[in-house]
This record gives structure tokens, C-alpha cells and sequence, in this order.
């Protein structure tokens, strides 16, 4: 069954390039990023798989645990880890799951079959410290994720489970963002000291409250 933003996150049990893994434990009370890619030894994979690794200090920057899946074996992940060293200057430095059997694919929904009959599409989950799906994504093989977009996003979704805002267009981290229309304006003067613009009674702007 497809998971929806809200659902807990399923939890399972894997191997995985740093031992076997139970996920929630794992997780502990850290955000998570639970990503999929189609194949071991694929070029595109190849380099999405060193991009996490170069941004590893961001996502622990945001307090968040990265953990990278496909329908591969722990030795393939091994042997294909050390290529993506040598062609991307840099070794997968958070663990990738090992799902032969597709357990976790499934759990998660990860087989698209009109897509590809066998191989995981390009999902990505980020899950909140309470275990809830904050976000999901979905690409096809033939395109590489922008994890650029992924760290932004992160950056709206912690700000946003702690203060009564929402991001808009193209947001990013420290620029102007929305009050929620369900605060009063005395609510929102009350919550925002560094006061609000009134666009228009649904759109009121404020300076980012944790600056
Ligand atoms: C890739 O990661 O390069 C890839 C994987 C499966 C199909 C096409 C491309």
C-alpha cells in the first residue's frame, strides 16, 4: 500500500553495509532520509550515491541520518562502494540497505511495476523524529535527485514543525517566510516580535523566526 505523508513509517529489519539494522532503533530521535536508487554499478546511481556522501556533515548539520537502499546484496554494495570512491573522490559514509528479497522495497512501495518490473524506482521518505512520513518523492531511473532540493526542503520542514510558518516559492534558509493563515493577526503579532507585512489578509510575511 502506498504510504502517505502523516503514516509512521514502516520499521523493518536489514542488512545493510554497516551490520544488521533495526530501523526505528537506528533512527533513535533523529530525522531520517530513506532513499532508493534502481541498482548497484549504475551510472546515475553512482553518482547520487557520492553527492550524499560529500553532503553527509550537512544532513548532520540538521540532526538527520541518511540511509540509501537497493535490490543488491551487501557484498555488491561493498564492491560498488569502492568504485563510487574512486569515481566520485568519495566512499558512501552512511549505511546502504541490502534488499535481494525486496522485503523493504515492498514495505515501502518502491517497485513501480509500469515503471520497472524488478528494480526500485528513485524514492526518497524524510521522516520526522516521531517516525511520521514528513515527505515523499518519486523519480524515475533515467533522472538524478537534486540533494540540494532535499537539504532545502529539510530546512522547511524543521522550521516548520517548530514555528507557526510556511515557506514560499523557492524558499531558502534564512530568507522571509509566511505566517499560517490559521493565526489571528493579535496571534501572529503576539508570535512574531519582529512584526508581519500584510499583503493581503491570507498573505502576511514575517523574517524567518530563528535568526
Ligand atoms: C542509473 O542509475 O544510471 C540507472 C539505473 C537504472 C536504469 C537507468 C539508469
Amino acid at each position: 500500500m502506498a504510504i502517505r505523508l502523516g503514516d509512521t513509517a514502516p520499521d523493518f529489519e536489514a542488512p545493510t553495509t554497516e551490520g544488521t539494522l533495526r530501523f526505528h532503533e537506528w533512527l533513535g530521535n533523529k530525522w531520517g532520509i530513506l532513499f532508493s536508487h534502481p541498482k548497484d554499478f549504475t551510472p546515475v546511481c553512482t553518482t547520487e550515491l557520492g553527492e550524499v556522501a560529500r553532503l553527509k556533515p550537512e544532513f548532520d548539520k540538521r540532526n538527520t541520518k541518511v540511509i540509501a537502499l537497493s535490490v543488491d546484496s551487501v557484498a555488491d554494495h561493498e564492491k560498488w562502494s569502492a568504485d563510487i570512491e574512486e569515481t566520485q573522490g568519495v566512499r558512501p559514509n552512511y549505511p546502504l540497505i541490502a534488499d535481494p528479497e525486496r522485503r523493504v522495497a515492498t514495505l515501502y512501495d518502491m517497485i513501480h511495476p509500469n515503471a520497472d518490473n524488478t528494480l526500485t524506482v528513485r524514492s526518497v521518505f524524510i521522516i520526522g523524529p516521531d517516525k511520521k512520513v514528513k515527505l515523499t518523492l518519486t523519480y524515475p531511473a533515467s533522472a538524478g535527485r537534486n540533494f540540494a532540493e532535499i537539504l532545502r526542503v529539510l530546512d522547511s520542514l524543521q522550521l516548520t514543525a517548530n514555528h507557526s510558518v510556511a515557506t514560499p516559492v523557492n524558499w531558502k534558509d534564512g530568507e522571509d517566510v509566511i505566517v499560517v493563515p490559521s493565526l489571528s493577526d493579535a496571534q501572529a503579532r503576539e508570535k512574531f516580535p519582529k512584526g508581519f507585512r500584510t499583503v493581503k489578509p491570507y498573505l502576511r510575511i514575517t523574517p524567518q523566526p530563528n535568526k
